[in-house]
């Protein structure tokens, strides 16, 4: 296809705007995927997409359009809506020329609105407004097409209005893509650069490699080179999805497909790398490659110890498909053999630990998330601690933490609400503006540590879910931290340290203690349970001494019950864990660990 007859798009919306469903309408009308093959989400593969109803991994799609004189192809990108997928999002975006900005018209814009527009604005997109959902009840199109309108620089009858469920504007919509988003355009003679926009593991292909074809042109049998690694690969096919792979002759300049190589990990072909041809291939690769950073770290244990080999395997397949995962072996006296694993932000924690328990059916339990801190020691050096049983304990001269801007669109009742909840969480805010009559956007510093537990719970269920929360990386800022340690009888519980705010310490370690003393059976002596921060201890509870013996109730009794009794205890027995003299069982940890 020439150039000048393809358009490359995406969608970019808050989540629940409802990209999936206008991109499942526009693959039925431009007729790709036949009405009686449609089902709801088609672009979203991974059954917790599906069921989360969130999109995690890009996908590329082409449909044909016609206008007048001639057929076109619009590429699809569809992009992953969340935060911690920022990454991902623009890559994808940086493959397009132009983005539909959806806007659900019963909600107006959200904080993920915003996010992605300034995203797509920063690659210099087309952008064209699209009010969705206009068939409910509660739409309100004309208050937020002046808004949309507002909000871009242009006018209210410029936005579209369209319902992904009934189809309405969908055509009219696809004729603005052609119309409006310019076409590709690249040096048709040069030596190949296509930009890796996405890469996918597949059980029978291998990896499948989307990329953007920037300049020249890449053919199947030819060798061809990964820039950030110089890793050669034949490419034994290439073609486009339509939305099933079409195998072609060969991408040219500005169009969007796929690539297959044969390699099994998708680590060797990283999203945001160049690719070009081994023989007279590009010198200079493609701006803006950077390796996504984890920024959450959680340990992962087997409930049952006997998993772990199990747990091992899962964890590299998932890696395949999987890039930012990032893990390795730990060791815990309280949880015995785990990995350490760095995700990109909770909901990618969640998403692996989910994946993990569902399609490897592993019973896990995961260790309270914490951020990377840069601690300095006394003498000068730097260390970096992903988990608190790596921090410098006694040697530390400061701590620095990784702080984030967060911008929280909201109705303006609740901005007294949300100003107290940021300053509980340690935020120093940075600007108000009102962006309609109704709604404020808030801008808060905030430290990352504060915000990746429950923040975003919190600020919905202050706001009644009217509340959106985005944020973004604003670097490293000192403060005065502390660990705290919980001990049982006089020993370290690993799984229990934290790192947390000093004036946040006593309520830490008051938590932990009181928790920890329901779920600890009694033991023969008497079992102290302190919280401290180095020497000096800030809570303590106590677990009294087991006056009576097991047995003596049964002193006298019948035999056999005394002997059920025994056994019962020796099952019992096997899945305690000992700290120091003190026999716990693993499930008090796990309670303990998980609020329960
Ligand atoms: P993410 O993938 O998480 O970003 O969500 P999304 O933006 O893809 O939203 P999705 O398409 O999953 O739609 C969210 C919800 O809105 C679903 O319950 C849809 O059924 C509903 N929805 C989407 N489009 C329309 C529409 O035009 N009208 C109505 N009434 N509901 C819609």
């Amino acid at each position: 296809t020439p150039p000048s007859q393809i358009r490359n798009f995406c969608i970019i919306a808050h989540i629940d705007h409802g990209k999936s469903t206008l991109a499942d309408r526009m693959l039925q009308i431009t007729g790709v995927v036949a009405d009686r093959d449609m089902r709801a989400q088609y672009l979203d593969r991974m059954d917790i997409e599906r069921e989360r109803g969130i999109t995690i991994k890009s996908q590329a799609v082409r449909m044909p359009w016609q206008d007048d004189a001639q057929t076109y192809a619009l590429n699809m990108i569809d992009t992953p809506g969340h935060v911690d997928f920022t990454y991902e999002v623009s890559r994808s975006l940086a493959a397009c020329e132009g983005a539909i900005l959806l806007v659900d018209a019963a909600q107006g814009i959200e904080a993920q609105t915003l996010a992605n527009l300034y995203l797509a604005l920063e690659n210099d997109l087309h952008i064209i407004p699209v009010l969705n959902k206009i068939d409910l009840p509660a739409a309100d199109p004309d208050r937020f097409a002046k808004e949309l309108a507002d909000l871009i620089g242009g006018k209210p009858e410029d936005v579209l209005r369209v319902s992904g469920k009934t189809g309405v504007g969908v055509e009219e919509l696809l004729d603005r893509i052609v119309q409006d988003i310019p076409a590709p355009v690249g040096d048709a003679d040069a030596p190949a650069r296509a930009m890796i926009f996405d890469s996918v593991y597949d059980a029978y292909r291998g990896v499948v490699t989307y990329v953007r074809m920037v300049d020249g042109m890449l053919t199947p049998r030819e060798r061809i080179q990964m820039m950030s690694t110089h890793a050669n690969h034949e490419l034994l096919e290439i073609g486009v999805s339509s939305p099933e792979p079409i195998p072609s002759k060969g991408l040219g300049v500005g169009e969007v497909g796929y690539l297959i190589t044969g390699v099994k990990d998708v680590r060797q072909s990283k999203v945001g790398d160049t690719v070009t041809t081994s023989r007279g291939g590009a010198t200079e690769a493609l701006a803006g490659y950077t390796d996504p950073k984890p920024m959450v770290f959680s340990g992962i244990y087997p409930i049952d110890g006997s998993d772990y080999a199990e747990l091992r395997e899962a964890l590299d397949k998932l890696k395949l498909s999987d890039a930012s995962l990032q893990y390795e072996p730990e060791t815990s006296v309280a949880l015995g053999f785990g990995f350490r694993c760095g995700f990109l932000g909770l909901l990618h924690l969640e998403i692996v630990t989910e994946r993990l328990s569902r399609e490897f059916g592993l019973d896990l339990i995961t260790t309270a998330p914490s951020v990377i801190y840069q601690v300095t020691t006394d003498t000068g050096e730097t260390v970096t601690v992903t988990n608190p049983s790596e921090y410098p304990d006694g040697r530390v001269a400061s701590v620095a933490e990784p702080m984030v801007k967060t911008a929280i669109l909201l109705p303006k009742d609740y901005v007294g609400t949300v100003m107290e909840l940021c300053q509980s969480r340690r935020g120093s805010l940075l600007g108000m503006e009102y962006f309609s009559e109704e709604r404020v956007e808030l801008r808060y510093m905030m430290p990352l540590a504060e915000i990746v537990f429950d923040f975003f719970d919190h600020l919905k269920s202050k706001t009644q879910g009217y509340a959106s929360l985005d944020y973004e990386p604003a670097g490293e800022q000192t403060a005065d931290l502390v660990k705290v340690d919980v001990l049982l009888q006089g020993d370290k519980v690993d799984a229990f340290s934290a790192i947390v705010h000093r004036d946040k310490a006593y309520a830490y370690g008051t938590l932990m203690t009181e928790r920890l003393r329901k779920l600890i059976p009694r033991q023969n002596f008497e079992v102290p349970i302190q919280a401290a921060i180095g020497a000096r201890i800030i809570a303590r509870e106590t677990i009294r001494a087991l006056r009576k013996d097991v047995l003596a109730k049964c002193y006298g009794g019948d035999i056999s019950r005394k002997r059920k009794l025994l056994e019962k205890q020796k099952e019992g027995k096997k899945r305690m864990k000992m700290v120091g003299r003190v026999e716990v069982p693993q499930e008090a940890f796990i309670a303990a660990l998980s609020g329960d």
